[in-house]
C-alpha cells in the first residue's frame, strides 16, 4: 500500500502521517493524548479538548489545568471555543504571548441545544460576518501561531454553511479546515457525508482540508483520503477506549499492514489482558494529572464501557468496574476477568455517541439574515460538551 498523501502542513508544523486526534471535551486531556501519542510513536497531531475563551481569559482554575501539556508534546495544540470576536482575540493573544500552545484550533461544530439556542457552536457560521470577525481577531492575535477551524456542514440540510465558511476562512488567513461531514441537526446520527469533504477540498484548494466523521479503523482513514482527496484525517469516537487505533493509523499511512497488538505492535488485536493494562495506565495518568489518584480513577469511569466493548464481561462486573475509586480496586476488578479473551469482533465499528436527527434550537429570527451583524450572547459559551 503506498502513502496516500503529501505530509500535512499546519503552518510551520509538519504532521506526518496526517492523522489528528479530534478534540473531545472531557476526553482529550493530556493523559489521553499521551496514551494516543505513545501508540502512534509520537507521530500525528493531538488536539486538546475545547477550552472556552472567556474561561481562559478569566484564568479559571479548571481551564488553566486543561491547557497543560506533557513536556514531550509537540506541537501543543489547543482548541478554543468562543462567540465574541474580542474575547476570542484576547484568548488567542494570551496563548501567543504566554507561549501556551503551538497551534490553535477554533471550534464551530458544537450541536448542543444549550449552545445553538444562543447562536453559538454550529449555529454560528450561519452568521457570515460574525464568523469572519472571529476568525480575523483570532488570526491577527495569534501572530506566528497557525489558526485552524473545525466545523460541521451547516445547521441542517436547508441551511448548509461549510462552503461559505471555508471561503471566509481562507480570506481571513486560517491555515487549515477540518470538516465533520454532518449537520448540527444530525448530531451523531446517520453517516458522515464524505462527499462534502471532497467538495470543500475542491472549494478551498489554497489550504489543507481535514476530513472528519466515522473513521472507525485505519482502513476507513485511508478510504476517506482516497475518496475525498482530503489532506488528513481527524479521528474522534473511533479511539474511545482504543488509543491503539493511532498505532494502526500510523502503520496504515506508512504502508504497513501491521495493526495494533497492544504492546508488541504485531498484527493482531489486543487481548483483554493488554486492554486491562492500558486501562490501568490511563486511570493512573489521569490521577497524576489531576494530582489525586482517586479523582483520576473516578474520571476514568466514563472510559470503562468503551474499553470493554464487545468483551465477555458480565453486566454486574461492568457496573462494578465503572464505580471504582482507586487503582487497586480497578486492578483487582480487572484481574477477576478472563483476561485471556482475544479481541472480539463486536469491539470494532461505531462506538460513543451515535444518536441524531434532532431539531436544532436557534435564537428567534436567526435564519432571517445570514449577513446581519448581530452578535451572540456570551452565555452561549457556557457549554462544555464539545462538538
Ligand atoms: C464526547 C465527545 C466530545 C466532543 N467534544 C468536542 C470538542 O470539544 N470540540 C470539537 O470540535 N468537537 C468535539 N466533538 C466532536 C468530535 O471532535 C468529532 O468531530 C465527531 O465526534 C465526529 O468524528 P468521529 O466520527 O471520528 O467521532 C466531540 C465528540 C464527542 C463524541
Amino acid at each position: 500500500m503506498s502513502t496516500p498523501t503529501q505530509p500535512l502542513r499546519i503552518g510551520p508544523h509538519t504532521v506526518q502521517p496526517p492523522v489528528v486526534l479530534a478534540p473531545m471535551a472531557g476526553i482529550t486531556n493530556a493523559p489521553f493524548r499521551t496514551l494516543c501519542r505513545e501508540f502512534s510513536g509520537g507521530k500525528g497531531l493531538f488536539v486538546s479538548e475545547m477550552i472556552t475563551t472567556r474561561a481562559l481569559v478569566e484564568r479559571n482554575e479548571k481551564t488553566m489545568q486543561l491547557v497543560t501539556f506533557d513536556p514531550t508534546e509537540q506541537p501543543r495544540s489547543i482548541q478554543l471555543y468562543g462567540v465574541d470576536p474580542a474575547t476570542v482575540g484576547k484568548a488567542v493573544r494570551m496563548i501567543a504571548e504566554e507561549g501556551l500552545a503551538d497551534h490553535i484550533d477554533l471550534n464551530f461544530g458544537c450541536p448542543v441545544p444549550k449552545v445553538t439556542r444562543k447562536g453559538g457552536g454550529s449555529a454560528l457560521p450561519y452568521k457570515r460576518n460574525l464568523l469572519r470577525a472571529i476568525l480575523r481577531e483570532a488570526v491577527s492575535g495569534a501572530g506566528d501561531l497557525p489558526v485552524t477551524m473545525k466545523m460541521r456542514k451547516g445547521i441542517d440540510d436547508d441551511h448548509i454553511t461549510y462552503l461559505d465558511a471555508g471561503r471566509i476562512a481562507v480570506e481571513e488567513g486560517v491555515t487549515a479546515i477540518a470538516l465533520h461531514g454532518r449537520t448540527a441537526a444530525q448530531h451523531y446520527g446517520g453517516t458522515a457525508d464524505w462527499d462534502a469533504i471532497a467538495r470543500l477540498k475542491e472549494h478551498v484548494p489554497e489550504i489543507p482540508v481535514l476530513g472528519n466523521g466515522d473513521i472507525w479503523s485505519a482502513e476507513d482513514a485511508l478510504r476517506m483520503v482516497r475518496e475525498t482527496g482530503c489532506d488528513g484525517v481527524v479521528v474522534g469516537r473511533g479511539c474511545l477506549g482504543r488509543p491503539w487505533l493511532f498505532a494502526d493509523l500510523v502503520a496504515a499511512f506508512e504502508g504497513r499492514d501491521a495493526r495494533a497488538g497492544g504492546t508488541d505492535g504485531g498484527s493482531r488485536r489486543p487481548a483483554l489482558r493488554e486492554v486491562a493494562d492500558v486501562m490501568v495506565r490511563h486511570a493512573r495518568l489521569l490521577g497524576e494529572w489531576i494530582g489525586d489518584e482517586s479523582k483520576g480513577v473516578v474520571d476514568f469511569r466514563k472510559h470503562v464501557a468503551w474499553y470493554l466493548k464487545g468483551f465477555a464481561v458480565g453486566s454486574e462486573m461492568r457496573k462494578r468496574l465503572a464505580v471504582t475509586s482507586s487503582l487497586e480496586e480497578l486492578r483487582a476488578g480487572l484481574d477477576e476477568l478472563d483476561l485471556d479473551q482475544s479481541w472480539p469482533a463486536g469491539a470494532d465499528g461505531p462506538r460513543g455517541r451515535t444518536s441524531g436527527n434532532n431539531r436544532v434550537v436557534l435564537p428567534d429570527g436567526w435564519l432571517k439574515d445570514p449577513y446581519d451583524c448581530a452578535g451572540v450572547g456570551e452565555d452561549a459559551e457556557l457549554d462544555t460538551s464539545g462538538g
